[in-house]
């Protein structure tokens, strides 16, 4: 009976219960019909010779997805060299890689040189540095185009204040070093946050783009970046793909016939692609009542899936163990010594002890923000891909607690 009710969670009519039983609990699942849905949709949408989606792999970086999503055609945005490894560990052409930090050292962008990836570099001292060692490669730059956009604060990347990007006020200097270290301008790439709903600030940041463009003669392509919103909420509004496309598309075209070059239309979506796709199955440890509230006690925590904590971030939760119970009030929360609340006075089918909740859009900056606060492990991941599933990740053990740490007892050595 409950398989019926739960189908909607995963494709196939594949059963989380069954998955949650056969994998223990915390269990990561990420549905692949969901991955292949939303990347279609970006394909689709753009209308131009050469489009590039570059999936920002900071969202999710298990190799099978990676792997997934290159078998797609996807390319990949990494921000550190260990993303870019990743990357070439999972398939990727050194060409299919952009590197995309924010204050690294010179010698890690070495490193990415060495591993061959495009190189993106936000800021003129970096730039310079670059290009007075390495003029004969061609790089992108990111640019800061003052626009306030994103879910919160946190995640807000190109207004005034932040630390991303060369200001779009400093193009003069820009092409001073550019000619004085004679480095060629092969992209220029924005980004401005993620979780942006407004399709106006995507078509303003792309004008501000464009504007920049024109001063650099020898591109290859131009970047918008990622931050399409997701409908966290049941019902909430969404990224409308279907009408943004056409609309960038028209502009860019336009853009590419005053440029005189049929430019490559890049993208960097993390969220849009993997979110949805996710779920996260945790166990009820606990049923408590106080006198406020009823608390749903669960074997996971902020060590598990950190954004509703760290950004008060709206995550739907579902009892899947008794899908069409009558709906009670519960704040579901984490088994973690601080307070980690997944949400506050919920209103979910009747919680058992033992029961199985799923947490929904858990796909992006879940596991891939996890970590082993408490000592505690972190999830298994499974894909399932066309009603067969996959684990990718087995859970941890205490040897991966253990693992370098280096066990010295200072007061023995001391007497020696
Ligand atoms: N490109 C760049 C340069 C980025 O910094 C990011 C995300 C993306 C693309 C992908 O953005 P997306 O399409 O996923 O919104 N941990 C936060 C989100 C941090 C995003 C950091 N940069 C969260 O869970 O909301």
């Amino acid at each position: 009976m409950t398989l019926h009710n739960n189908q909607y969670l995963l494709s196939n009519g594949v059963d989380p219960l069954l998955l949650a039983e056969k994998y223990g609990c915390p269990l990561y699942v990420y549905d692949a019909a969901i991955i292949k849905r939303q990347y279609e949709r970006m394909v689709n949408a753009f209308d131009v010779p050469q489009l590039r989606i570059n999936y920002a792999c900071k969202a999710l970086s298990n190799i099978s997805v990676l792997k997934y999503l290159h078998q797609m055609g996807a390319c990949l945005d990494t921000v550190s060299i260990q993303e870019a490894m990743l990357g070439l560990k999972a398939g990727f052409q050194p060409h299919e890689i952009t590197y995309t930090p924010n204050c690294v050292s010179l010698e890690e962008m070495e490193a990415a040189v060495e591993l061959g990836v495009n190189i993106n570099i936000d800021n003129i001292s970096m730039l310079e540095q670059f290009g007075h060692h390495y003029p004969h490669i061609p790089v992108c730059i990111r640019i800061n185009p003052h626009i306030m956009a994103g879910g919160n604060a946190k995640i807000s990347v190109g207004h005034i204040d932040s630390k991303f990007g060369i200001s779009i006020y400093q193009m003069p200097h820009v092409l001073k070093v550019v000619q004085a270290t004679g480095i060629r301008i092969a992209g220029v790439h924005m980004h401005t946050g993620s979780d942006i709903l407004d399709p106006e600030v995507f078509l303003n940041g792309a004008e501000v783009l464009f504007k920049i463009a024109h001063q650099f003669p020898n591109l290859d392509y131009l970047d918008l970046g990622g931050g399409f919103k997701v409908p966290y909420q049941e019902g909430a509004a969404a990224t409308n793909m279907e009408d943004l496309g056409p609309r960038i598309t028209k502009r860019f075209q336009q853009f590419c016939k005053e440029y005189g070059k049929e430019l490559a239309l890049v993208f960097e979506p993390g969220k849009f692609l993997v979110s949805e796709a996710g779920i996260l199955l945790v166990k009820v440890n606990v049923i408590k009542t106080t006198p406020s509230t009823m608390f749903a006690g669960v074997d996971s925590g902020l060590n598990h899936l950190i954004r509703p904590m760290l950004y008060d971030a709206y995550h739907h939760i579902v009892n899947i163990s008794n899908p069409t119970g009558t709906p009670r009030v519960y704040n579901v929360v984490g088994y973690i010594c601080e307070t980690d609340t997944f949400g506050a006075n919920r209103k979910i089918a009747e919680i058992k002890e033992g029961d199985i909740l799923a947490i929904k859009n858990a796909g992006a900056y879940g596991m891939s923000m996890a970590s082993n606060y408490n000592a505690r492990f972190r999830p298994a991941e499974v894909l399932v891909h066309e009603g067969k599933d996959y684990l990718i990740r087995q859970r941890e053990t205490m040897e991966d607690i253990l693992r370098n740490q280096i066990e010295v007892d200072v007061m023995q050595t001391a007497l020696v």
